[in-house]
């Protein structure tokens, strides 16, 4: 068997969720590497709705194991309610959800700082305010609490003790707001303990024995390329690599333990919060997209904000991850455009900028090509033969730039809308 690694590549929501619940009816192991409940996976089985924050998108299939790893950061209150809503659906996952015993928890002074943050801040992000910032933050400053803490109850109280000096005085001095108590804490970190606790493990250890034995394994990314701290829109991105470097470090395994990176990709794009969009859609197409594709956050609610497919973006999104087949998603949205554009490169001050630092974007003006749509609905076609020729000419036009295989087409939300190429 083999590892394949599923990374968003674009600003996320890609559909990565459908695509893993679709690619891992061939895996034993699905295994999310970072974010948190600042994710919003989407999968539909028999109309049925399920959105996963946490928990790996593979879950809903019954004989596989589905690992939250290293690299996330684990809201316990969140996930515990993830677990139970599972439950109560008739999803027996306790045997087969195991979690990292080096994940680092979100609390709740992460999620106040964060909004807080947010709120005083004159360049706001546009951040989920889930606690993502922070608890990386946090990591980082290594005042984190992590997973394991919670087996030796002297290590975790000196632990939150130590973490609850620095975070109040943040709190009291410079926002003003109240402290968190040590008991309010701990009856959290208890409780996962006592729910959850048998399930975490040393997950880097399982996953390596699973490898050894041949087993078939699939990366979760959360987010997408975009929005990685290292190589995408910063400062408007997440605290963490929904990359193939994010995708080692929060599992454990090693480079030579991969065999495929599939770039997740709308056949547009979106994007959720503030930040540079060049290919951002004037506001009746940017509206038309966002109605067809129902494009408002799973997480949040919030409205996403659309536009037209980024070739460069893509290019550079292949170059950094490695991806070596490509699946796009959500290609029925774009049916009934008459025309429909495609971002060829960039233009800064007049001469071509394809390869600039996303940082940057926000100076860069798209060199759009457009393209015949289609009229034809197409959500019920189930291979590449039966598209219309104008949305064979469109993928076609895209695989060619690219250079890249697209190997998975999807059509619409449920899972029997995917198709191979
Ligand atoms: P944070 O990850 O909550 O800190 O938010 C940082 C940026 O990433 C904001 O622009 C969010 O809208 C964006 N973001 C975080 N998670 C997701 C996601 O799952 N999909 C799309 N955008 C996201």
């Amino acid at each position: 068997m083999s590892c394949t690694v599923a990374i968003g590549a674009q600003w996320g929501d890609e559909g990565k969720a459908k695509m893993i619940d679709y690619l891992t009816r061939d895996m034993d192991i699905v295994a999310r590497y970072q974010g948190g409940a600042n994710a919003g996976h989407t999968v539909v089985v028999d109309d049925k709705k399920f959105v996963f924050h946490l928990i790996p998108s593979g879950i809903l299939h019954e004989d596989k194991v589905c690992i939250i790893g290293n690299g996330v950061v684990l809201d316990p209150v969140e996930l515990l309610e993830e677990i139970a809503l599972l439950q109560k659906k008739g999803y027996d996952i306790k045997h087969r959800l195991i979690i990292s015993d080096c994940a680092h928890f979100i609390l709740p002074y992460h999620k106040a700082i964060d909004s807080l943050m947010e709120n005083f801040s004159d360049e706001k992000i546009g951040t989920t305010m889930r606690g993502i910032g922070p608890c990386y933050s946090d990591k980082c400053l290594r005042i984190g609490i992590r997973t394991g803490d919670i087996f030796d109850i002297e290590t975790l109280e000196r632990r939150v003790t130590a973490a609850l000096k620095i975070k109040n005085q943040q709190l009291e001095k410079i926002y003003g707001e109240p402290p968190f108590t040590f008991d309010e804490i701990m009856e959290i970190l208890l409780e996962f303990k006592e729910k959850a606790g048998s399930m975490v493990v040393n997950t880097q250890e399982y996953l390596h024995n699973a490898i050894k034995d041949g087993k078939g394994i699939l990366l979760e990314g959360a987010q997408g390329h975009a929005l990685d701290i290292d190589h995408g829109t910063y400062p408007y991105v997440t605290s963490s690599s929904p990359t193939i470097g994010g995708a080692l470090l929060g599992s454990g395994l090693n480079a030579f333990d991969i065999d495929n990176v599939i770039g997740i990709t709308k056949a547009y794009v979106t994007r959720v919060g503030e930040g540079p969009f060049p290919t951002e859609a004037d506001e009746d197409d940017s509206e038309r997209l966002r109605v067809n594709g129902n494009e408002f956050g799973s997480t949040t609610g919030r409205p996403r904000r659309c536009g037209w497919f980024d070739l460069p973006l893509m290019k550079r999104a292949i170059q950094i991850n490695g991806m070596n087949q490509l699946a796009i998603t959500k290609l029925d949205v774009l049916t009934g455009f008459e025309k429909i554009k495609i971002c060829i490169g960039y233009d800064l001050k007049g001469g071509r900028a394809d390869n600039i630092c996303p940082s940057k974007f926000s100076k860069v003006k798209p060199i759009f090509i457009e393209m015949d749509g289609w009229e034809e609905n197409i959500s019920k076609c189930r291979s590449f033969a039966d598209l219309p020729k104008n949305a064979q000419d469109y993928l076609n036009f895209i695989e060619d730039e690219l250079n890249v295989p697209i190997t998975y087409i999807s059509v619409g939300p449920g899972r029997d809308y995917t198709f191979k190429k």
